[in-house]
């Protein structure tokens, strides 16, 4: 942790230096070319501007090189050297993180030739050839800027382009000033005092300039950090119980006392300045810039620090847990789970271990943390909710491997258990509002960054082009500008839709608003598994990757059975757009399609007999549908003919069949129409109506009834027969709702949008496995629940649809007639 921060803290010191000091330094001095004083404080800023460029790009290459080293170290280590050299730069540049720091290396070895290489011509040659020059040199810092941000916590945030932004503004306002307020407070100032280096207009305004120059930054920098902090931590809770967070508070509160300072040097003793002529400055100057200076280093020292922790962005989410411990005397009974959307909730029962009885014990101290990156979370001292029962609800921040220490304390001794748990990443409706409406809401996110980025042009140009720098072509700041336009213009980019937003991060919200999933195009990784029935035939489909662009369609064609179709060949076509609006797919129909701008895939047969694969080309807006057919080789006469909609899969199917399941399990009594299609006896069709918490009825479409409740099975094969009375074998009796579908699913996507009944839906694809099922529900976007599901599996093609929520049923044991 110690090398880590301190190659951080160099790093950042070198692009002070490099950055910060440079473009303050070409902010005050002319860019006319020509003779150099050979005296004076301007003589004395050239000097001192050498050692400060070489300072920062040892510093920077020393930060880079020491980071690389202790990254992929570890990797080569006990190797012979000509191993570690060609494992080592294997290892580099073949990662991300490696190639981010060989860029930054390389951008800092360019910058020192440039600058070496280039002094002397730009100081001899045109105001355009040293403006260019000094305006590389800019160019190239922001550059090691970017690269530096780049590799911190905004690319994995959650909304990958704002962070990056407003990391990029913070960081390179940060360098500016605080370069410009290092350069100030190193002037001669004793020499000054003494009259031995005269004072010079060229003072005054320098530090006019950077009175100026901290304010605006001050602003930018508060701006920018809110919104970094905002999207990085989860809520204040978070913050005050990591050291993330508190190391945050620290920068906020140093933050305060340099404003302190520097309010006393702008209102006391500049205007003293400006009274003393050409005599020597006032003695305060020179010291309240040092303190400014050191609160500030002070500043990015904490920021390196914190740079290295892990924010604690997400709560995450925790499956229900149970554990038996054992400390000293005690059994502790401990249940953890997730309540609601997020965060995780412990409750321990503290029993006597020999009679098992509650032990009211005289205190419970109760800690988290994660083994891998310390928090550095506080223990707590938790109250009883009754004699040996405990609830607590830890800060636990993040996804990842967590491990909970529980100390029991009577009678002077204490002890001491613990466990581990795991702590699954939260899906988007588990962050925080204001984390949601920075990352997912476009207009309000590009409009505080675009704050932040006017702030820095503004600055930008301030430096540059009034003051004494307003007489000269300022052609240094044109660079900086050109930067901040760059940034402007990647907002405009996302806002027409030319860049992608990052993560999942170009959200809509489900209209069921504070809970509402947010969801976005996916990834592209995904792969879309789906089935389609045509009487008594399957065809199992796979899409993939399920993007824009090529795709790879692969088609099985099996029988009830399982079996290959023998003597068939199966085609496909491809049909888009296609908006399947007024097509029930429920109903199988086959929409008449012959005015519809069909393409032809050509498939290939494997050798299995049963799959057929060709490539899908998937291109433009709007759903996609595939149409299959299956033919008798010898004949040409159809077999099967299935119609299958599609679209490009969205993120977010997991928070939905959550939501889901959430909805569904508050359900008092529903009703579901079942119908088991393409069965070799007919369809069957039952009639359900369930009521909480454990009771259904059936209606076969043959006659038979069958009630459960509870424990009890009541069955009657038709109206007016007998019904019969039997035990039901499920352990606890027969409970619902149970629904579970967010735990069970695997490689779910979300295929779009779609209306049932006039209502909207979301329509979601998962699988179950072994052994392999595929399902399809439609989600109600409004109340989440589920208003329809289909199953495909071999020899169950299922089909249900949920209607009459929470209608008044009753279920009641029924009574035989008269024996
Ligand atoms: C209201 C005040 C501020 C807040 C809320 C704030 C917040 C933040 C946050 C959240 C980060 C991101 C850290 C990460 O990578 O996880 C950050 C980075 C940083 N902050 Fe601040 N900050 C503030 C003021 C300052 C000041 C006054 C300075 C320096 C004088 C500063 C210097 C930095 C630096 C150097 C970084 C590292 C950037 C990087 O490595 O990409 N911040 N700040």
């Amino acid at each position: 942790m110690f090398l880590q921060w301190l190659f951080k803290l160099a790093q950042l010191g070198g692009l002070v230096l490099l950055f910060g000091w440079s473009a303050f330094q070409f902010a005050l001095l002319p860019v006319e070319p020509g003779a150099r004083p050979a005296q004076g404080v301007l003589a004395w800023l050239l000097r001192r501007w050498r050692w400060a460029a070489a300072g920062g790009a040892v510093l920077l290459a020393l930060g880079v090189t020491g980071q690389a080293v202790r990254i992929f170290g570890p990797l080569v280590s006990g190797l012979p050297w000509d191993l570690q050299l060609q494992y080592g730069w294997m290892a580099l540049a073949g990662s991300r993180v490696g190639r981010l720091q060989l860029l930054q290396l390389g951008l800092t070895l360019i910058y020192a030739a440039v600058l070496i290489l280039g002094r002397r011509r730009a100081a001899g040659g045109s105001p355009l050839v040293l403006g260019a020059w000094r305006g590389t040199l800019l160019l190239l810092t922001g550059a090691m800027a970017a690269a530096v941000v780049w590799g911190g916590h905004a690319a994995s945030s959650l909304a990958r382009w704002v962070s990056l932004a407003a990391q990029w503004s913070h960081l390179v306002v940060v360098c500016l000033w605080a370069g410009g307020l290092l350069l100030c407070a190193c002037l001669p100032w004793r020499a000054l005092y003494s009259g031995a280096v005269p004072n010079d207009p060229l003072l005054r305004e320098g530090l006019r300039k950077l009175s100026g120059l901290g304010l605006v930054a001050v602003l930018t920098v508060v701006a920018s950090g809110f919104v970094l902090a905002g999207l990085y931590i989860f809520n204040l809770t978070a913050a005050a119980s990591s050291w993330y967070g508190r190391g945050i508070g620290l920068k906020i509160g140093l933050l305060g006392a340099v404003v302190a300072v520097a309010g006393v040097n702008r209102l006391l003793v500049l205007p003293r300045l400006d009274g003393a002529g050409d005599g020597p400055p006032p003695r305060w100057l020179g010291r309240l810039l040092g303190l400014e200076a050191v609160l500030v280093s002070v500043i990015l020292a904490v920021s390196a620090a914190v740079t290295q922790l892990s924010p604690p962005s997400s709560p995450g989410v925790m499956a229900p847990q149970t554990w038996t411990l054992a400390a000293g005397p005690f059994r502790l009974e401990v249940f953890a789970f997730s309540p609601g959307a997020s965060g995780v909730q412990f409750e321990i029962e503290v029993r006597d271990a020999r009679t098992g009885r509650a032990a009211a014990v005289d205190a419970l101290h109760f800690q988290v943390d994660m083994p891998g990156h310390f928090m550095g979370i506080s223990p707590m001292v938790v109250p009883p909710v009754s004699p040996g029962r405990f609830v607590v609800q830890p800060p636990v921040s993040m996804a990842g491997p967590w491990r909970a220490a529980i100390a029991v304390e009577q009678d002077g001794v204490t002890y001491t258990a613990a466990v581990d748990f795991q702590v699954e990443r939260a899906g988007w409706s588990h962050h925080s509002r204001l984390q949601r409406l920075l990352a997912g809401h476009p207009a309000g996110a590009a409009s505080l960054v675009a704050a932040v980025a006017a702030i820095a042009a503004g600055l930008g140009l301030w430096l540059s082009w009034t003051g004494p720098a307003a007489e000269r072509p300022g052609w240094g700041a044109l660079p900086l500008g050109a930067l901040l336009v760059a940034v402007g213009g990647m907002w405009a980019a996302q806002s027409v839709g030319l860049v992608p937003w990052g993560g999942e991060s170009s959200a809509e919200v489900g209209s069921a608003g504070t809970s509402g999933a947010l969801v976005s195009p996916g990834a592209g990784t995904s792969k879309l598994e789906l089935a389609a029935d045509a009487g008594q035939y399957l065809f199992w489909v796979t899409v993939e990757p399920a993007s824009p662009g090529p795709n790879r369609l692969s088609v099985r064609l099996q029988d009830y059975v399982g079996d290959p179709v023998p003597g068939v060949s199966v085609r496909a076509q491809l049909l888009h757009p296609f908006e399947p609006e007024g097509w029930d797919p429920a109903r199988q129909e086959v929409p008449d399609w012959s005015d519809m701008q069909a393409r032809e895939v050509p498939l290939t047969a494997a050798r299995d007999g049963m799959t057929y694969a060709g490539s899908l080309e998937l291109e433009g807006e709007g759903g996609f549908a595939l149409r299959f057919a299956a033919v008798a080789d010898d004949s040409g006469a159809p077999v099967a003919e299935a119609f299958l909609p599609f679209r490009i899969p969205l993120d977010g199917a997991r928070d939905l069949l959550r939501m889901a399941d959430e909805s569904m399990n508050r359900l008092q009594s529903v009703r579901l129409r079942e119908e088991l299609r393409g069965r070799p006896g007919g369809d069957a069709v039952t009639d359900m109506e369930f009521v909480s918490p454990n009771r259904v009825r059936m209606r076969f479409n043959n006659g038979r009834e069958r009630i459960v409740i509870g424990q009890t099975r009541y069955e009657r094969s038709g109206a007016g027969e007998p019904w019969t009375v039997a035990p039901w074998p499920q352990v606890g009796g027969f409970r619902w709702p149970n629904f579970n579908y967010g735990a069970t699913a695997v490689r779910q996507v979300l295929v779009g949008r779609d209306e049932i009944d006039g209502r909207p839906v979301w329509v979601v694809n998962f699988v179950e496995e072994p052994p392999e099922i595929r399902y399809v529900v439609w989600i109600d976007a409004e109340t989440y629940l589920i208003r329809r599901l289909t199953m495909h599996t071999t020899g169950h093609y299922m089909y249900w649809t949920f209607y009459d929520f929470n209608a008044p049923i009753a279920i009641e044991p029924p009574v035989n007639g008269a024996p």
